[in-house]
């Protein structure tokens, strides 16, 4: 089987960490973010994956590299030399999602969930239509694309709707969809959007159905969301894959921590924490409901809160931090600072408060 993730755009609603790393890299859960995609691929049979990007692949391609041999599955990359939009790159990767008349598999780079793939081939192949989006529940459609059902046949879309100004229904499209190669006949060799003007016409020939997922979803495509997914994330590892979750006197509710990031037995972290590679917590600090990346320090009693700490980053003693909180890479908190929804970017040093949500340039 096939498959094709849309990295492309520049990540811009995750500053600053999307700052100095490409999106899809950044750690979701200690592992990059398009990881967690290509594992489930792989598991669901996937073979050939295609990464559509619109920019230049370089570092890319150099991390993931080393994953097609663990995976068993060839990743290829298709790179558009203007933005193709959501669906322009499936006309660009057409040689190999048309290598056979097997249907392929799209994602949007930015999901998180338990990708159901092999349930969702299954029904797909079961219906005869020719594609199938996966859908989920939310309170806030109007950020999204929204799917209203036929009244006669179940799981037949009647309406797509992207980003609605009126309420027509919670039911979203989860960013997640298998369809059949003659779809690709649909799309023209331009910018062009999948949820715009290929799926009306799929609507049309009544050929376009929608799959139930189970459990969480979030698109972490932004720094709030992020944090949200990630207390989803281990929610669902706690009921699944408990032992992946850090155990310990210091240790309260669902936490991650790589092997080699040195805790203070006197810090207090959780509920909801991943700590990456080489972080170090110093003494009586306390963090709840945040991501620290790899190789950072949070020093002795300080408060990390609703915050996402970048890589190689150092937050003082006697801190707190709060309110959705970014540090990008390499970032320097001094001793006794209180910063409240900071956006703070690369390689600065931070010596007076942020009260407000502010960027720190
Ligand atoms: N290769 C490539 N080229 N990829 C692109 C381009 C492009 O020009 N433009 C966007 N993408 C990728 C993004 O990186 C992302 O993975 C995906 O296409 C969707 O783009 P977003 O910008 O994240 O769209 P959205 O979040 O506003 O809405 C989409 O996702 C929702 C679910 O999160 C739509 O598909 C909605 O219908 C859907 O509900
Ligand atoms: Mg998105």
């Amino acid at each position: 089987m096939k498959g094709l993730i849309l990295v492309g755009g520049y990540g811009t609603r995750l500053r600053p960490l999307t700052l100095t790393q490409p999106k899809p890299l950044v750690e979701f859960a200690n592992r990059p973010m398009i990881l967690h995609q290509i594992e489930a691929l792989a598991n669901a049979g996937v073979t050939d994956i295609v990464l559509a990007v619109n920019y230049r692949p370089e570092v890319m391609v150099e991390t993931l590299q080393k994953y097609e041999k663990e995976y068993g599955v060839s990743i290829t990359f298709s790179v558009e030399t203007e933005p193709l939009g959501t669906a322009g790159p499936l006309k660009l990767a057409e040689k190999i999602l048309k290598k056979d008349n097997s249907p392929f598999f799209v994602l949007n780079s930015d999901v998180i969930c338990e990708y159901p793939f092999k349930e969702l081939a299954d029904f797909h192949n079961a219906h005869g239509g020719k594609g199938t989006i996966v859908a989920t529940k939310v309170d806030e459609p109007s950020k999204y694309g929204v799917i209203v059902h036929d009244i006669q046949t179940p799981n037949l879309i009647d309406r797509f709707v992207e980003k609605p100004v009126e309420f027509v229904g919670n039911r979203i499209n989860a960013g997640l969809y298998i369809l059949n190669p003659e779809v690709i006949d649909l799309i023209e060799m331009k910018p062009t959007s999948i949820e715009k003007e290929t799926f009306p016409i799929l609507v049309e020939q009544k050929s376009l159905y929608s799959f139930d997922l189970e459990g969480f979803w979030m698109d972490v495509g932004q720094p709030k969301d992020f944090l949200a997914g990630t207390v989803l994330y281990l929610s669902s590892v706690a009921k699944k894959n408990e032992e992946k979750l850090a155990k310990g006197s210091n240790i309260v509710g669902n936490v991650i921590v790589d092997p080699t990031a040195k805790i203070s037995p006197s810090a207090k972290i959780g509920p909801n924490v991943t700590i990456g590679p080489n972080c170090v917590i110093g003494d009586g600090a306390r963090i709840e409901r945040s991501v620290i990346l790899a190789n950072s320090t949070v020093k002795e009693h300080s408060l990390v809160k609703s915050t996402i700490i970048g890589w190689n980053s150092t937050v003082g003693r006697w801190c707190r931090l709060e309110g959705v909180t970014v540090l990008g890479d390499d970032v320097e908190v001094k001793d006794e600072i209180y910063i409240n929804g900071g956006k703070v970017l690369p390689h600065k040093s931070i010596s007076t408060n942020v009260p407000q949500e502010a960027i720190i340039m």
